[in-house]
């Protein structure tokens, strides 16, 4: 085709129509807010005719949604990158971008030094992609990495990648302003907004008519949510009174939709001890449709090592609210995230740790070791000084007794009934459906008369660390 007979049609083109023949892939890695994120961005993309696709070779767009949290995160993010390498030699107008937290931190060695890379876009930048891809068809690098006060990405209708039509998940917030001296993410996603109750409910409102069955509302620190116009969390404060009265914050949100989609399951992730209210608490034990579950990161047992760390709670604290979860709702689910060797970390915090887990008995975790992130607080002013060895044993020894508790918290189920909700076929065996209990616990059973998506009471008979097995209850036999 020659360049004349292109560029004079191109005047009477919309953009979509330009592109239509295009095709993007796009891949994710890191949080759940990634993954949401990555369906925001599908969504624009898919706006301004690209065609997604999900086999790399046939793509002419490769976006890589990244994340920077652990330095093991963006190892894996680059070797991935290296490989797109011989699928440019192939096809010389492939196009490669890179999104998220990754972007802001290294935009500069992304497009400079690995060439590789064409698209650099962070977190609050994605709807300038239409203007980026604009730039980079015409030959030219592009980059927005500029975070925002405002944006929450509430006006887009996020496209549901490989969804199984069940789960689905809804971002709430974006940003945080709580600084753990530890973490990248105040930096890469920048400060903390709430986004408006009402396109939250019209999201919701979407899932719940293509028969999608449970959300999970998503944010750094749900519990902090805070509605009263737009802005930022830390400008409450000026807020006037009236406006302040008519504020919307997380307990009155999650009533909001509780009540609004009686049906729908809900869940939320992921709660800050600090922020957690006992309001909220309060909402989870008053409607059955809220998930008797709750994610509560503590990241050390030690109060020493939670003060380097500016958690905003002490030891006893987090166990209090324990407690209270505890009062409120006897059969919540609790999981936690925890760190091993923090700077200074002595072999006696570490033992504060394995004794908190002890009190506990969470149902399951998520463990690391420390990793040092450039430009954090702990970076700057804290020596990297437990020796990597003294890392990875702490780390097994918090992964072995975490083992312990998840059996014994399994083991207690035997017997009981759960309430499931059919989300696949178990990977290991193709005649048995797995699902999640409201404890976020995975539970199979043979396959019956149900379907994905259907809720099925089962009644436990075995169970692994990990997963409750048990026969679904068929009412109709009765
Ligand atoms: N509030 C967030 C936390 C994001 S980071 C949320 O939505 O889950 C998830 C977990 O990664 C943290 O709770 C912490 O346990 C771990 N983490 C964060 N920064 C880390 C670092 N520098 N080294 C090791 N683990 C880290
Ligand atoms: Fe990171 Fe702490 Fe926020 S872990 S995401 S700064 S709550």
């Amino acid at each position: 085709m020659s360049i004349g007979f292109e560029t004079k049609n191109e005047i009477l083109k919309t953009d979509k129509e330009k592109n239509i023949s295009k095709k993007f892939y796009i891949e994710s890695y890191g949080c759940q807010m990634n993954f949401a994120d990555s369906e925001v961005v599908a969504s624009i993309v898919s706006n301004h005719g690209y065609n997604s696709t999900t086999n790399l070779n046939d793509a002419d767009l490769i976006l890589l949604n990244t994340c920077s949290i652990r330095e093991k995160a963006e190892l894996t993010v680059r070797k991935r990158l290296e490989s797109f390498n011989k699928l440019k030699n192939n096809n010389k107008n492939l196009k490669v971008g890179v999104l998220g937290c990754m972007a802001e931190r290294l935009k500069n060695k992304f497009l400079d030094e690995e060439k590789i890379v064409d698209l650099v876009v962070g977190p609050d930048a994605y709807k300038d992609l239409p203007n980026l891809l604009e730039e980079i068809n015409e030959g030219r690098n592009a980059v927005n990495v500029l975070l925002s006060k405002e944006e929450t990405y509430g006006d887009i209708s996020p496209v549901r990648l490989s969804s199984n039509g069940v789960n689905a998940f809804v971002s709430i917030t974006r940003g945080c302003d709580n600084m753990c001296t530890f973490c990248v993410v105040p930096f890469t996603r920048g400060r903390e907004r709430s986004r408006d109750p009402k396109s939250i409910l019209k999201e919701i409102r979407k899932l719940v008519d293509s028969n999608y069955k449970e959300v999970t509302l998503l944010g750094q620190n749900v519990d902090s949510y805070l509605w009263y116009g737009g802005g930022l969390k830390k400008d409450f404060k000026k807020i006037s009174d009236l406006r302040k009265k008519t504020s919307i914050d997380f307990s009155k949100l999650l009533k909001l939709v509780a009540e609004s989609f009686p049906k729908l399951r809900i869940r939320f992730s992921t709660s800050n001890p600090q922020d957690m209210s006992l309001s909220v608490i309060n909402t989870m034990s008053n409607y059955e449709n809220i998930c008797n579950y709750i994610h509560l990161p503590v990241q050390s047992g030690s109060d020493k090592v939670l003060k380097a760390m500016n958690r905003q709670h002490t030891r006893e604290e987090y166990l209090t609210l324990i407690k209270e979860i505890r009062k409120a709702i006897p059969d919540c689910g609790i999981s936690h995230d925890m760190i091993t060797g923090f700077p200074n970390e002595s072999a006696k915090d570490h033992k504060l740790t394995l004794d908190l887990m002890k009190q506990i008995k969470y149902d399951f975790g998520y463990m690391f070791k420390y990793s040092e992130r450039p430009g954090t607080y702990a970076d700057k002013k804290f020596d990297d000084n437990v020796a990597e060895e003294i890392k990875k044993a702490r780390l097994q020894e918090i992964i072995d007794l975490q083992q312990k508790h998840s059996n014994y918290r399994t083991m207690q189920y035997i017997g009981k009934v759960v309430e499931v909700l059919i989300e696949k076929e178990s990977k290991k065996s193709n005649i048995q459906w797995s699902g999640r209990n409201q404890q976020n616990t995975v539970v199979v059973f043979p396959k019956g008369i149900y379907n994905i998506g259907d809720f099925v009471d089962v009644i436990i008979n075995d169970c692994t660390s990990a997963t409750l097995m048990g026969l679904a209850i068929d009412y109709s036999k009765k």
